[in-house]
């Protein structure tokens, strides 16, 4: 049988062990994997991702579109923030996009040791899936989290995706699996309401209107689109 790992959050991932022989799913639901993903569907080139604002930044240089948020405050003198409606409205097709976001771009760029990483959300959720089991390997489930602490809706996304491929030759191997499940489980057929109700969608308040974020991270299945992280490049696995 393979294995499901779950990491449920960045401060996690230094228990995670194997990984160079896994592929690594990164859930950010509000909002890093959200936006990434519709960068692609929205024709964007490729996605370079940094852990600090200052390199993100430096990439204007070579004519990157430069996207970030702290906190879920955009940042200051940045192309973009990291609302999907940013991506959409200013339109991305073919540009080259720079992001650094508060727990998103650290989880990826913490998993880069993978055999693959590929970028998940409720908007890719089913092809993501299908990907998972026809590659046939061990999977780590990394979510992103909050600054170190467990979120709902990232928790929400592992527990569906565990639902998808557990009875194609998958055993949860640790509890967090279990308990993303089972919150899963309970949850199924409340996406929406655990996101609105979630932690973050609190803090986005302080900022933005966040329901139009919430609503559209909500959505289920709107593209096959499957981001993946290899060589510092986000690509569109369709076009590796
Ligand atoms: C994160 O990295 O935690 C999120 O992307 C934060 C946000 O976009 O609000």
């Amino acid at each position: 049988m393979l294995s499901i790992n779950t990491c449920l959050s960045t401060d996690f991932v230094k228990y995670q062990n194997n990984i160079e022989n896994k592929v690594v799913v990164i859930i950010d639901i509000l909002r890093a994997t959200t936006c990434m993903i519709t960068a692609f569907m929205e024709g964007a080139s490729h996605i370079r991702a940094f852990n600090d604002p200052d390199s993100c930044f430096q990439m204007r240089k070579d004519k990157y579109l430069v996207a970030g948020e702290r906190d879920g405050e955009k940042l200051e003198g940045f192309d973009l923030g990291n609302s999907p409606f940013d991506y959409i409205n200013l339109g991305v097709k073919d540009q080259k996009i720079a992001i650094t976001t508060t727990n998103g771009t650290k989880a990826l760029l913490a998993s880069e040791s993978a055999v693959k990483v590929v970028i998940c959300s409720f908007l890719n959720i089913s092809a993501t899936c299908t990907d998972l089991i026809k590659e046939n390997k061990d999977v780590l489930i990394f979510c992103a989290g909050w600054k170190g602490l467990v979120n709902t809706e990232d928790t929400l996304c592992a527990g569906m995706i565990i639902s998808k491929i557990k009875d194609f030759g998958f055993e949860l191997n640790d509890d967090a699996s279990v308990l993303a499940f089972d919150f899963y489980k309970q949850n199924s057929s409340n996406i929406l309401e655990v996101l609105k109700s979630s932690a973050h969608a609190k803090r986005l308040k302080k900022f933005v209107s966040p329901e139009k974020d919430i609503e559209y991270a909500a959505q289920l299945d709107v593209t096959s689109i499957i981001p993946i992280f290899e060589k510092d490049l986000i690509l569109d696995q369709d076009f590796t």
